[in-house]
């Protein structure tokens, strides 16, 4: 048995899904461990751009293992849109497994969400408003509605009309918006269950199974390190655990399982939704950043905000995930730059520190210290070996590898499955 993990070393969209794509075709199953379809992860096979939510992205391979683990806080509706698209694209979603404790996320966990950041104004956390933060809240206030609950009519009946008559009681007197209705909801989500059900599988069996076959498991990661619930830009962050160890509880696998770990760093920063980023560009690069890659959400449209890379970051990131790899992303974004800087610490008050600080108004305010190296200038989008790269480049990248203390694995030069430089063979 091997296993690997892709995580996210910054605050999401580093390009997970297209790294997770290119192992996958190497693992025998795929594993989606937190989050929910608020993740947005692009896969670009032969040009063709697909686009996953809640899906792993190792469904692009027909027949490999796909499963949505016990952590994960699930939108059926959304998920079967999802199931619906890939069909008729002709993909095969029969290997698909679901947990049958893995939460389920309600229309009333979408107002809730909605209603909470209108509430905070000028303070509002930028969510994705898809009921994710109000779906884990109700897990850990344990009120939340799993998955086995929804297969069984009676006990979801029960527990959906206690769930429906208590935020009724919000919306009506705290939010002041619109109820629900309960036998609506309730009759939508059984036809939702029906669909499900072929799919609803315990999953903390079928991968200790797995593993005990002795196959290899890819563990997919959604959000980044900067958006953990602990250990992120509280309160700017997602209300899941997106570093490794998540995984572990997520997945239901102990820490020892836990091998060949990489850490996806777009080789520049971006952030979307509102939060501390110290590294940001309101300049013209962050515009031409921006507008080279289209940097644009892939869930919510909403423009990214752009930066540079941010090291002191990404060092934080191995630390907590215990990175054996980096998998530097979007390389070929940066290729017109004549200089191009990396943040290695903070300077505060004439002090300078290299550690990622818990008050987020020292965050605000810190100044990074940068080191400015040269760019390359040229097209690397259709280069394929290590050695073939610029010397400024393969500078750029030996400097982010000693800076963070991890070396490179994986380097992209472009969407595409292709654009690929492997330097750690895994799986
Ligand atoms: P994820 O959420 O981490 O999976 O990342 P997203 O899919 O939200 O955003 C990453 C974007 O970058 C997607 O549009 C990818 O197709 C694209 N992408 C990934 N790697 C590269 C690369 O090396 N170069 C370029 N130009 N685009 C890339
Ligand atoms: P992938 O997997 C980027 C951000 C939101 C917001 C914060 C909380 O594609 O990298 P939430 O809806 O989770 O309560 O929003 O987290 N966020 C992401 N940003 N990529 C993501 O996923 C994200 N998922 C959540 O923008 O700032
Ligand atoms: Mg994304």
């Amino acid at each position: 048995m091997t296993t690997a993990m892709v995580i996210g070393t910054q605050w999401g969209d580093e390009g997970k899904g297209k790294i997770v794509d290119y192992l996958a075709a190497r693992a025998d199953v795929v594993v989606r461990s937190q989050g929910g379809n608020n993740a947005g992860h692009t896969v670009v096979v032969n040009g063709q751009a697909f686009a996953l939510r809640l899906l792993p992205s190792g469904i692009m391979y027909p027949g490999k293992a796909c499963v949505i683990g016990t952590g994960v806080v699930i939108d059926p509706k959304g998920l079967i849109a999802e199931l619906d698209n890939f069909i008729a694209k002709g993909i095969d979603v029969g290997a698909l497994e679901i947990s049958d404790r893995a939460h389920v996320v309600f229309p009333y966990h979408v107002r809730i969400d909605e209603a909470e950041e209108q509430l905070k104004g000028a303070k509002k956390i930028g969510t994705t408003k898809n009921g994710i933060g109000p779906c884990y809240a109700d897990k850990v206030n344990r009120i939340g509605i799993r998955i086995i609950d929804l297969m069984n009519p009676d006990i979801f009946a029960e527990k959906l009309r206690w769930n429906v008559e208590r935020k009724n009681r919000l919306f009506r007197d705290f939010y002041h918006v619109e109820e629900f209705d309960f036998e609506s909801m309730y009759r939508e989500y059984l036809g939702y269950a029906e669909r499900l059900r072929p799919f609803v599988k315990d999953t903390n069996y079928t991968v200790y199974q797995y593993m005990a076959e002795g196959k290899s498991i890819l563990f997919e990661g959604a959000q980044a390190t900067m958006l953990d619930l602990d250990h992120g830009t509280y309160p700017f962050v997602t209300s899941s655990h997106p570093i490794a160890g998540g995984a572990c509880i997520g997945a239901g696998i102990g820490p020892h399982n836990m091998e060949n770990i990489f850490g996806v760093v777009k080789a520049y920063s971006t952030r979307v939704g509102a939060g501390p980023f110290p590294t940001e560009l309101n300049d013209a690069i962050g515009d031409h950043l921006r507008e080279r890659a289209h940097e644009y959400g892939t869930v919510t449209g909403r423009p990214r905000r752009c930066g540079w890379l941010d090291a002191v970051g990404v060092r934080y990131a191995a630390m907590l995930n215990t990175l054996d790899y980096l998998a530097i992303t979007r390389l070929d974004i940066l290729d017109e730059l004549a200089t191009i800087k990396i943040g290695k610490a903070y300077r505060h008050n004439g002090e300078e520190f290299d550690r990622y600080p818990a008050d987020l108004s020292l965050l605000d305010q810190v100044e990074p210290v940068y080191e400015e190296l040269p760019g390359w200038q040229e097209d690397i989008s259709g280069i394929r070996r290590y050695e073939d790269l610029p010397e400024n480049c393969r500078k750029y990248l030996a400097r982010i590898a000693e800076l963070t203390g991890v070396p490179i694995g994986i380097v992209s030069v472009g969407p595409d499955r292709e654009q690929t430089i492997v330097l750690a063979e895994v799986l």
